[in-house]
């Protein structure tokens, strides 16, 4: 039996993960959840899961080397998902980034190296290779070239961790993942903050002219491409995970207002993002070729069934979009929708 460590477990694509392997049946992984629950961990993320056999949560910083020290002595596998994840956020203040981005891979690496783990995944971005211009595609030998203080700790890490892959042969996998969709995803990102605005029955702030591409993939195919890379992938080797699926966020905004009944009124064109990159696109070919991943959700129906599952939850993100997430939706729009 593998004890597996899944830190930023409470977060979005964390929580479905760890739901993802205690769901299966054949799988006998022991998970320990990891997670400092900021503002966007959530223990409601894992409910239904809390007294799951194969399951602990512990909360705790991954900053934290004595505590880091200590729980790493008791796992096989480590799958770093803790993070700072807030492109708006970091342009507003760094400094969280750098420490728990940055700082808190190197504590998480240097216990891992000392009590000789057999894998570490990192879970990294498409965004560190920079913006792409109207052709092209990411591929993994795409040159790092980060635009955001987001992104270029997220860079940090990767680079950090190749080092330490060259250095001392430490079993590092990097997966380089585009833009997720799906259930419990924090409502300060595109989709859920869109979707859950209009149920709330207000104005959506697309940045400039909407025009921006993502390449959208369904939570659930990143946390199986995850997982094909922690079992199969090869040591000091980067995977982009892609959804094959440009969208022009304007595009997307129109499919989430049709779902929703509403009309382009409630489109409001605010100040752009500063740096704000144009367009991200994965080649994913080497995920299909050597472990033989590929998407299985397809957006025309992973889309809706999203959309859904928010007027479904409404409890758990009108929960969120109270109290402190009003203070960043204020500082962030101020007073440019309401
Ligand atoms: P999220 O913000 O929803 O979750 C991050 C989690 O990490 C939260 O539960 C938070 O409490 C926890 N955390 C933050 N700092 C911590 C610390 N110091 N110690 C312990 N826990 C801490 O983010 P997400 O969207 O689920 O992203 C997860 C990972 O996937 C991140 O590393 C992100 O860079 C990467 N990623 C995200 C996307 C995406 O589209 N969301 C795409 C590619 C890669
Ligand atoms: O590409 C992977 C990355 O995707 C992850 O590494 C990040 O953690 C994740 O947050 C996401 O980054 P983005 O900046 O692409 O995601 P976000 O949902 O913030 O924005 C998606 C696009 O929508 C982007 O072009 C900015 C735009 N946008 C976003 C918000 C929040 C708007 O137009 N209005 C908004 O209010």
């Amino acid at each position: 039996m593998r004890k597996i460590l899944v830190t930023g477990a409470a977060g979005f694509i964390g929580s479905n993960f760890v739901r993802m392997m205690l769901d299966d049946a054949s799988c006998d992984d022991k998970i320990i959840s990891l997670d400092s629950l900021t503002y966007a961990g959530n223990l409601a993320n894992l409910d239904g899961y809390h007294d799951h056999d194969r399951h602990t949560f512990v909360k705790g910083d991954i900053c934290d080397e004595a505590f880091i020290d200590q729980l790493m002595a008791e796992v096989d596998i480590v799958v770093n998902f803790a993070a700072e994840s807030h492109v708006d956020r970091s342009i507003h203040s760094s400094s969280d980034f750098i420490r728990t981005n940055i700082g808190g891979t190197q504590v998480l690496a240097d216990a891992a190296k000392k009590h000789n783990i057999t894998r570490f995944v990192q879970v990294s971005t498409d965004e560190v290779y920079g913006s792409l211009g109207k052709t092209g595609l990411f591929s993994e030998a795409t040159s790092i070239k980060p635009n955001s203080p987001y992104s270029a700790s997220k860079a940090s890490a990767d680079l950090l961790l190749l080092a330490y892959f060259h250095t001392h042969s430490f079993p590092v996998v990097i997966t380089r993942c585009s833009n997720n969709y799906g259930p419990y995803q924090f409502p300060e990102k595109l989709i859920p903050l869109f979707v859950t605005n209009l149920l709330e029955d207000k104005k959506v702030p697309v940045y400039g002219d909407g025009m921006q591409i993502r390449d959208w993939l369904h939570v659930d195919d990143h946390c199986s491409a995850i997982r094909t890379v922690m079992d199969n992938g090869i040591e000091g080797e980067v995977y982009n995970v892609g959804g094959n699926n440009e969208q022009p966020n304007i595009e997307i905004t129109k499919m989430i207002l049709k779902h929703l009944g509403k009309d382009d009124t409630y489109i409001e064109h605010v100040t752009d993002r500063l740096g704000h990159d144009r367009r991200y696109a994965i080649d994913a070919s080497k995920m299909k070729e050597k472990l033989g991943w590929e998407p299985q959700v397809n957006f025309d129906q992973g889309l809706p069934a999203t959309i859904d599952w928010y007027i479904n939850n409404s409890s758990w993100w009108s929960a969120i979009k109270s109290g402190e997430y009003m203070n960043y939706y204020e500082k962030q729009y101020g007073t440019q929708t309401s």
